[in-house]
This record gives C-alpha cells, sequence and structure tokens, in this order.
C-alpha cells in the first residue's frame, strides 16, 4: 500500500521505517527542514535501536522516501497516518494543535477515499475533530478519518511494533478498518491480535492503557516505601505479585518516578478527560500528584544524606527517562538536578545516549564521558536510569575515587550485600530487610575540605 506518514519522531519515523519493511511503499514528512535534510542523509533525530539499519534498506530499495512537501507527500496515498506530538496543554488537557495543524496542511491535498488515521495519542473526539477540519476545506470529499493508536516503548521500538500485543484499528466506517487491516496484514496473518472498534473507544484506549501502566508504577513505588519502614524486600514482594497472570510482573520495579514524553503528559490528559466529562479519575489524579512527589522526595533524601559535607558534590548515572533511549523528556534527572543544584549542590553526571539533549535543558551541569569520571571526587552517586552498564560498575574502583563513599541507586541495579565490603554507604528503593551498609565511610580530611557551604533544603 503507499502510506504518508506525517512527522517524523519515534513513532512516526520508527512507524514508517517499520511499515517499509512489511513491504509498502512509505513517504514520511515533517514540517522541520533540517530533520528531514539529516534523514535523507542517513541521520536519525533520535537514538533507537534497529531504526538506522532499516530506514537505510528501504530508501535504497526506494520503499522509503522524505520530504518536507506535505501537499505532495499525502496525494494518492492509500492511507495518511498523523504521527505528530501532542503535548501537555493548559489544565493538563493535550495540546492537540499539532493535530489540527497537520489537518489543515494535508486537507487541500488528499485525494478521494484517502484513510486519514491517527497514530499521535489524541483524546476522545479528536478523529471527529479532524474529520471536520478536512470536511470545511473539502466538502463533498469522500474520505475516513480514523484512530490506529500506536503502543510501541522507545528503547525496544522495531520490536514492539512488530510483535505488538495487539492492534487497535478505530473506524467508524467498515470499508476505512479494512484498510488498516489490509496495512497490517503481515502482523496479523502472524495471529498478533486485532482490536478493531469505533474511534471513541480506540481513543480512550490508548490513554486507559497509559493510565494504567503508570498506575501499577505508582503502586509499586508506594509498595516499596512500605517495605522500607518493615523490613521487606520490594523485589521479592514484586516478584510474589507479579506472578499472577491477572496481574503480570512488567512495570513493577520500584524507581524515581515515571517519566519521558508519554506518561506524564497522557495521565494528565486522561485525568482532564475525567474532569471535563464529569467522570473524575481520582485513582490517575492522586498518582500524578504523587509521582511528582516522588522526585521531590528522592532529591530531598539526596539533600538530608550531604547536610553535613561542607560544597557537597553529587554525580548522577543516568539522565535519560529510561534505558536505551536518548529521550529526556520529563525525567527524574530533569526535576531532581535542578532541586540539588538550588540547594548549593554540585552536578556531575554521566549517560551513555542522552548527554547532548540532556545538556541543553541542564547547562550547570559537568558531563563526563564514562560513570567513573561522573563520580571521581563526590561525596554522592545517584543512579537514575536503568541502564544495563550500570549494574556491573567496579566497586572497588569506585571507593577509591568518589569523595565519600555513597551510592543512592533508585533502580535497584546493584547487590545490597556487596556494598559494606567496599565501605559504601548504600540507598535503594524498598530494600528495608536486606543488611544495610555500614554507616557512612567517610575519606575523612574531604570532609572538612574548604568553607562549609549549608545546603537549603527545600520547603
Ligand atoms: N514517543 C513514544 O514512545 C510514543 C509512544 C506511543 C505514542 N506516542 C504518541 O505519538 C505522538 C508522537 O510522539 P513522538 O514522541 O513521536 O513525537 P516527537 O515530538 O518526537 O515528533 C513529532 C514530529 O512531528 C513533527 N511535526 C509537527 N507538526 C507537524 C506537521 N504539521 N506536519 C509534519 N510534521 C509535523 C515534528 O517536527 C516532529 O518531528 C504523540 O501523540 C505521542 O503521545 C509516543
Amino acid at each position: 500500500m503507499r502510506v504518508a506518514m506525517i512527522g517524523t519522531g519515534y513513532v512516526g519515523l520508527t512507524t514508517g521505517v517499520c511499515l517499509a519493511e512489511l513491504g509498502h511503499d512509505v513517504v514520511c514528512a515533517d514540517i522541520d527542514g533540517n530533520r528531514i535534510a539529516q534523514l535523507r542523509r542517513g541521520i536519525l533525530p533520535f537514538a533507537e535501536s534497529g531504526v538506522a539499519e532499516m530506514a537505510s534498506r528501504h530508501m535504497t530499495r526506494g520503499r522509503l522516501h522524505f520530504t518536507c512537501d506535505l501537499a505532495n507527500a499525502v496525494a494518492e496515498r492509500d492511507i495518511v497516518m498523523i504521527a505528530v506530538g501532542t503535548p501537555k496543554g493548559a489544565e493538563g488537557e493535550a495540546d492537540l494543535s499539532f493535530v489540527r495543524n497537520a489537518a489543515r496542511q494535508i486537507a487541500p491535498a488528499i485525494a478521494p477515499k484517502t484513510v486519514v488515521t491517527l497514530k499521535s495519542t489524541v483524546v476522545v473526539g479528536t478523529a471527529r475533530e479532524v474529520r471536520e477540519i478536512i470536511a470545511s476545506e473539502r466538502g463533498a470529499l469522500d474520505f475516513w478519518v480514523t484512530s490506529n493508536p500506536e503502543f510501541l516503548r522507545e528503547g525496544s521500538a522495531v520490536a514492539d511494533f512488530l510483535r505488538p500485543d495487539r492492534i487497535v484499528i478505530g473506524a467508524d466506517d467498515h470499508d476505512a478498518a479494512q484498510r488498516l487491516i489490509q496495512l497490517y496484514q503481515p502482523l496479523l496473518r502472524e495471529g498478533i491480535p486485532l482490536v478493531e472498534t469505533g474511534t471513541t473507544n480506540a481513543e480512550l484506549i490508548k490513554y486507559a492503557a497509559n493510565a494504567f501502566l503508570a498506575l501499577k508504577i505508582g503502586f509499586i513505588n508506594d509498595v516499596a516505601d512500605l517495605c522500607e519502614q518493615i523490613e521487606g524486600d520490594i523485589s521479592a514482594v514484586a516478584q510474589g505479585i507479579g506472578l499472577d497472570r491477572r496481574i503480570g510482573s512488567s512495570f513493577l520495579a520500584p524507581g524515581p518516578g515515571y517519566g519521558g514524553s508519554c506518561f506524564p503528559k497522557d495521565t494528565e490528559a486522561f485525568a482532564a478527560t475525567g474532569r471535563r466529562h464529569k467522570a473524575p479519575q481520582p485513582l490517575v489524579e492522586t498518582l500524578i500528584v504523587r509521582n511528582e512527589k516522588r522526585k521531590r522526595g528522592i532529591a530531598e533524601r539526596v539533600l538530608r544524606e550531604l547536610s553535613d559535607i561542607g560544597n557537597p558534590t553529587v554525580g548522577i548515572l543516568g539522565v535519560a527517562f529510561k534505558a536505551n533511549t536518548d529521550d529526556v523528556r520529563e525525567s527524574a534527572a530533569l526535576a531532581i538536578v535542578p532541586i540539588l543544584q538550588q540547594a548549593g549542590v554540585s552536578v556531575r553526571a554521566f549517560d551513555p545516549w542522552a548527554q547532548t539533549k540532556a545538556a541543553a535543558l541542564l547547562p550547570s551541569v559537568a558531563w563526563h564521558d564514562d560513570p567513573y569520571a561522573a563520580l571521581e571526587n563526590v561525596d554522592l552517586g545517584l543512579i537514575l536510569t536503568e541502564w544495563e552498564a550500570f549494574r556491573s560498575l567496579d566497586l572497588a574502583r569506585l571507593a577509591l575515587s568518589m569523595r565519600n563513599r555513597i551510592l543512592f541507586d533508585c533502580r535497584n541495579l546493584l547487590e545490597p550485600q556487596e556494598m559494606p565490603r567496599h565501605g559504601f554507604r548504600y540507598l535503594s528503593l524498598g530494600r528495608g530487610g536486606v543488611p544495610r551498609a555500614i554507616k557512612q565511610v567517610s575519606a575523612g580530611a574531604a570532609r572538612s575540605q574548604g568553607p562549609h557551604r549549608s545546603l537549603r533544603l527545600p520547603s
């Protein structure tokens, strides 16, 4: 089939490339000329395993094209997918301005019988609104607007797209639904479940799914807090919960609060939708508040650890919102670092992929090329992202180079039993029952280096 993809972000580009992999002819369009120029040269705007190789293969085969000319891109296409951003707007509502603009831009050029489909995460009613926008431009033109929400995760986007748990097709017209079913035929043939429904349900499925996953994270974070008070171990508790098939084991790892480009804005949009339609969502409303509080709480724990150290320095390991991505949108680091800096803490940091993007948002951080350099002479090491490489840090090497041996592992990557051997005071999440490290071992003289600058604890 002939497909146009509007927007070449994480979702648009990955989806476009994967649709080419399924055998379709795909043109990807973006209003960002620089991005399109780079893509034509094979340079991706983000790091995502497998996308660059597949893109290059399909460009060579002539199945994948990039353009800034939206009108040209959508003319004579069977399906036009809109995958532009839907960021957080006022009062938590989704900002649909990019979707509306895209609809206005493609309206004059789409051919009769085109199926326009919304890949972007959009609130209930958006497919109908986009239909009205295009109809107001094109009058009697015969076309359809459908919903096909995307569930891929950054870091495993290609695998998620090609082997999804389900494909959701929301269409209020049988023929339009059939067109999308045909698009996904190579996956449906493999037995991937299909949910075929109306646009309203499809739109709600996406928000409800993200809200539910975020609730799982919020729940396990609260249980981890409880474990710390009762000498429980969250990994045992999570395993015991997760093996129940009604619950499932994913999203049951405690952390510094969820972030990323989806959960924070989608939970807010879901709650706002509930308020707008007089069906409040108090579980999600509470979750949103608690998740922000959790990030602040981590920063406050760090400051308490540093309270009697002069001119403290913290080394952050991981600024991406999760591992295997360079995306820092709403990451824990973006919330925690400014709180530390405002309190007078110097911050050094390392992330394998996300440093360039984070540096633009965290200007006063000293960036380093490896974890050991980032933790050199620091008073406290703070692990915020679950990069696999951090599991095998050389603790003996760190113990020699850190000024004070305090490690706060917000992803439970390290073995608590190992820590006392290297003289670390080790903090992690929800591991109240495992042996605690000996009380902090200080490098002595370092504690009294320079005039003591007291920390400003947030109120
Ligand atoms: N990132 C994820 O993991 C993920 C997963 C599932 C769903 N989603 C949803 O998919 C949508 C896109 O997310 P993303 O992370 O890919 O966004 P993104 O910000 O990475 O990319 C959006 C792209 O759209 C382009 N764009 C904006 N207006 C345009 C227009 N009028 N015409 C052409 N291009 C235009 C931008 O230049 C940008 O390149 C959002 O609604 C998001 O919630 C994201």
